[in-house]
C-alpha cells in the first residue's frame, strides 16, 4: 500500500471508536524516514525546526518563508546541522508559494508556523494535497475557519495535529497521571490560561536582530510576532490563545472522548496595559498612542462540561505580570494549583496544608519524561517541544492516530470566536458547538498512556 493511502485509512480510523494502539502495518512504516517542509520559518518556526534538524528519521525537505531573512537563518541551521540543503519557496513575498512546496515536495508532512490569520487556509490546502498537517497554535480564526478545517480533515482523511507543546509539560504529564490514577477523586473544576507579559513581543524597533522590546512599533514597521500579533489586539476582544491553558485541562477531563464542553461565557476588562506601555516607552506624540486596543486586559472564559466540571481561563497578555499559565486541578479527594507549586491530597497531606508538589510530580513522573527526558534538555520551553515534534513525527511513523488530533485541535481553538462573540453580546453564555457530532460519547482518550510519543 501505498504510503498517502496508508495515512489516509490511519486517519479515517483515528476519528473512530475503533482505536486502541497502532495500526495495523506499524512495524512496517515504523523504519522510515520522513520528509517533513515547514511553512513559516519565523522565531518559532525555527524553534520547532531545531528538533527536526536532531533527529535521524527526518528530513527537512523544504522551507517556505516571504520574509528572506527569516527564510535565510532557517537555511542556514539545516546547513549548520551538517544536512542537505532544503528546496526553499517563498523568496518573491508570494503569500500563496507554500502550495507549490505542497505540490513538488512529495512531502510526508507539513509544520504549519506562520501568523493566525494563514492556519486554517495552509492546512486544509495540506491536507487537500494529502500532506499530513501539524499545525502550530491556533486552528483558525472564526468560527467558520474550525468548521472549514474540521471539514478538510474529514473529507480527506489527511492527518492533522495541533502541535499543543504545553501538553507535554513534564509536570502537566505527571498531572495527568496523577488525575488518572484517581488521586484527585472526581475531577470538580479546572483552571488554566495564557498568563505571559507580551507587550515587548507585541512591540519592537523592527529590528531583524532584535524581535523583542526596544521600540513601540507594530505592523509593517514591527518586526516577527509585532508585525501581526499586535493587530489582533488592535482588532479582537476574546480569549486569543486558549490552547496552552485548555489543551492540558481537556486532557485532564477526557474532552471529546467522553466529556464535551457544553456552554462558554467570557468577560473582559478594560484595555489599559498596551497603551499605557506605548505612551510611557514611545511618548504621546508617538503614532500609536493614538491606536485604540480592543482587547480587554484580562479576559476571563468560563466553560461547563457534560460531566458537570467548570473550567476558568484567563488570558492576561498586556500587562506587567511574571509568567504563568495559572494550573488549577482540583476534585474531591485533593488539588493541584501551579502558582504556589502545591499539591493537597486528603488523607495524606496535613489538613489544610499544602505539599510541595516536587515530591508528587517525582512519584507521578510520566514515563514519556523517563525515557526522553536527557534527549528532550535544551529543547524549547523547557524540553516540552522535543516532545511535541516527537510525538507528531512517531504517529506518522507508526501510522497511527495524532495524540492532540482534529477534533482537539477545533475544540480548543475555537473558544477564541466563540468568546468573542460572548464579549460582544454583552458577556453572555452561549451553547459551544459538538464538533465530533456525537461522537464524543463513545470515543476513547489515547492521550500519553506510555513512553512512545
Ligand atoms: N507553541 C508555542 O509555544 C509557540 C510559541 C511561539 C509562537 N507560537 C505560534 O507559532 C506561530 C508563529 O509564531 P512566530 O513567533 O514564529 O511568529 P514570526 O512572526 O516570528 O514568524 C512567522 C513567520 O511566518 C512567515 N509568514 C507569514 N505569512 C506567510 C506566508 N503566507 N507564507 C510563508 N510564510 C509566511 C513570516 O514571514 C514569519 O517569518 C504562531 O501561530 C504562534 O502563535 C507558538
Amino acid at each position: 500500500m501505498k504510503r498517502r493511502n496508508f495515512l489516509s485509512l490511519g486517519s479515517a480510523l483515528a476519528g473512530s471508536a475503533l482505536y486502541a494502539g497502532a495500526l495495523p502495518g506499524a512495524q512496517a512504516a515504523g523504519r522510515e524516514r520522513l520528509r517533513i517542509g515547514m511553512i513559516g520559518t519565523g522565531m518559532r518556526g525555527q524553534v520547532l525546526l531545531r528538533e527536526l534538524v536532531r533527529r535521524a528519521d527526518v528530513e527537512v525537505a523544504a522551507l517556505c518563508d516571504i520574509e528572506p531573512i527569516m527564510l535565510g537563518r532557517a537555511v542556514q541551521m539545516v546547513m549548520a546541522a551538517g544536512k542537505p540543503a532544503p528546496a526553499t519557496f517563498g523568496e518573491n513575498g508570494d503569500g500563496y508559494a507554500y502550495r507549490r512546496m505542497l505540490d513538488a515536495g512529495k512531502l510526508d508532512g507539513v509544520i504549519i508556523a506562520t501568523p493566525w490569520e494563514w492556519h486554517a487556509q495552509m492546512a486544509i490546502d495540506a491536507m487537500q494535497a494529502k500532506v499530513p498537517v501539524g499545525c502550530e497554535v491556533v486552528a483558525g480564526v472564526s468560527l467558520q475557519d474550525h468548521w472549514n478545517v474540521l471539514d478538510a480533515q474529514l473529507k480527506t482523511g489527511t492527518p492533522y495535529m495541533l502541535l499543543e507543546n504545553v501538553c507535554y509539560r513534564r509536570d502537566v504529564l505527571a498531572v495527568l497521571r496523577m488525575v488518572r490514577s484517581g488521586l484527585f477523586g472526581d475531577l470538580v473544576h479546572l483552571q488554566g490560561g495564557y498568563q505571559h507579559d507580551l507587550r515587548a513581543v507585541k512591540f519592537n524597533s523592527g529590528d531583524p536582530s532584535k524581535p523583542y522590546g526596544g521600540g513601540v512599533e507594530f505592523g509593517q514597521k514591527g518586526w516577527s510576532e509585532a508585525r501581526w500579533r499586535t493587530e489582533h489586539s488592535v482588532r479582537r476582544n476574546g480569549e486569543l490563545y486558549p490552547s496552552h491553558g485548555i489543551g492540558p485541562c481537556a486532557m485532564y477531563t477526557n474532552i471529546n472522548r467522553g466529556n464535551r464542553f457544553t456552554r462558554i461565557n467570557a468577560f473582559a476588562s478594560k484595555a489599559a496595559g498596551l497603551h499605557d506601555y506605548v505612551v510611557r516607552n514611545g511618548g504621546e506624540d508617538h503614532p500609536n498612542a493614538r491606536t485604540r486596543f480592543q482587547l480587554g486586559d484580562i479576559v476571563t472564559t468560563t466553560l461547563s462540561c457534560d460531566n458537570g466540571e467548570t473550567i476558568i481561563l484567563q488570558h492576561d497578555t498586556s500587562l506587567p505580570r511574571p509568567y504563568s499559565l495559572g494550573f488549577r486541578v482540583q476534585g474531591t479527594r485533593g488539588l493541584w494549583m501551579d502558582l504556589n507549586r502545591g499539591v493537597h491530597v486528603e488523607g495524606v497531606s496535613k489538613p489544610h496544608e499544602w505539599d510541595d508538589a516536587q515530591a508528587w510530580f517525582a512519584k507521578y513522573d510520566h514515563p514519556l519524561w523517563r525515557k526522553y527526558g536527557e534527549q528532550a534538555a535544551g529543547a524549547g520551553h523547557g524540553g516540552m517541544d522535543f516532545f511535541v515534534i516527537h510525538a507528531f513525527v512517531e504517529a506518522l511513523k507508526e501510522n497511527a492516530p495524532m495524540p492532540i488530533d482534529i477534533y482537539d485541535a477545533v475544540t480548543w481553538s475555537a473558544i477564541t470566536p466563540l468568546s468573542e462573540q460572548s464579549i460582544a453580546l454583552g458577556f453572555q453564555t452561549l451553547d459551544f458547538p459538538d464538533f465530533t457530532g456525537g461522537k464524543w460519547r463513545t470515543r476513547k482518550p489515547i492521550f500519553a498512556f506510555d513512553d512512545r510519543y
